[in-house]
């Protein structure tokens, strides 16, 4: 096989930030100061990371209510609220992390904030990154999962498989699901939420819910299998305050 020698050649040039440097070249083809050339590199590779993490943060399907929510826009009404923030914050920062995160539940009545606080977190994960990859992250409700599994089940107009959308659950490495217990009962749900609890449970994925429901009536509403796997390892957050929307709400009265 032939092979192509290139001779590189060097020369000392005088970058004017950084001063004295070896520049190389190939044929008449001269590449510059050597150090600009890392730095922009260095530039281009952060631009792209930041991209990358922008589009990571779209994907994970947060609904654009939410766009602008964050801990940090969060308004203090009850002081319940100061413990179940930091704790929120601390998990969002950690989330990527090993020890694999607990679950989250956020639990309590309309209008306390639980989606906010849920997007939140989610968004924080979704920029950052595991051992160099960001992590996969998602935003569903209880009740798409389950429209989604009920349309598989006709084989004629499917578009995918059922086994497929529980494996894409089950594994997400950070999942949020909203709103469990409204709209999410179909016939045979906790098969549903025990096939995917017990996929994440296995891969110690950390899962984010958000419910109405208190304890007794989320484990009816799960099941035991799900219940029990999703409570092993958990930090449940009780938003026991008065509704968020009703405490702005402009309400004119004639
Ligand atoms: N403490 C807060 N500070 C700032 N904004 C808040 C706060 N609590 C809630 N909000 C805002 O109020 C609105 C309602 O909150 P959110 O949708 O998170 O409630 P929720 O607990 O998920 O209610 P539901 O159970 O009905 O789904 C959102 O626009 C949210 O960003
Ligand atoms: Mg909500
Ligand atoms: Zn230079």
């Amino acid at each position: 096989m032939e092979q192509t020698i290139f001779s590189m050649s060097e020369r000392v040039i005088v970058c004017s930030v950084h001063g004295k440097q070896t520049e190389r070249g190939v044929f008449s083809k001269w590449f510059g100061c050597p150090v600009c050339n890392e730095d922009r590199l260095a530039a281009e590779e952060r631009e792209a990371f930041e991209q990358a993490k922008l589009d990571n943060i779209k994907s994970a399907g947060i609904p654009s209510l939410y766009d602008n929510s964050s801990l940090k826009s969060w308004n203090i009404t009850d002081e319940r609220q100061q413990r179940i923030l930091m704790r929120a914050m601390e998990y969002a920062k950690t989330i990527g992390d090993l020890p694999a995160a607990p679950n989250l539940v956020l639990s309590g009545t309309t209008g306390t904030g639980k989606t906010h606080i849920a997007a939140s977190v989610l968004r924080m994960a979704a920029r950052q990154s595991a051992r160099k990859r960001l992590l996969s992250c998602q935003y569903v409700t209880g009740a798409q999962i389950m429209a989604e599994i009920r349309a598989s089940w006709d084989v004629k107009t499917r578009s995918k498989h059922e086994a497929e959308i529980l494996r894409h659950y089950g594994n997400v490495k950070v999942l949020v699901i909203d709103e469990i217990g409204v709209s999410d009962r179909i016939n045979g749900s906790q098969d549903i939420w025990s096939t995917i609890f017990d996929m994440r449970y296995r891969e110690k994925l950390p899962t984010i819910i958000t419910t109405n429901l208190d304890k007794a009536q989320l484990q009816h509403h799960l099941g035991d299998r799900a219940y029990d796997r999703l409570m092993e390892r958990c930090v449940w957050a009780n938003c026991a305050w008065q509704s968020y929307r009703q405490f702005c709400a402009d309400v004119e009265e004639l």
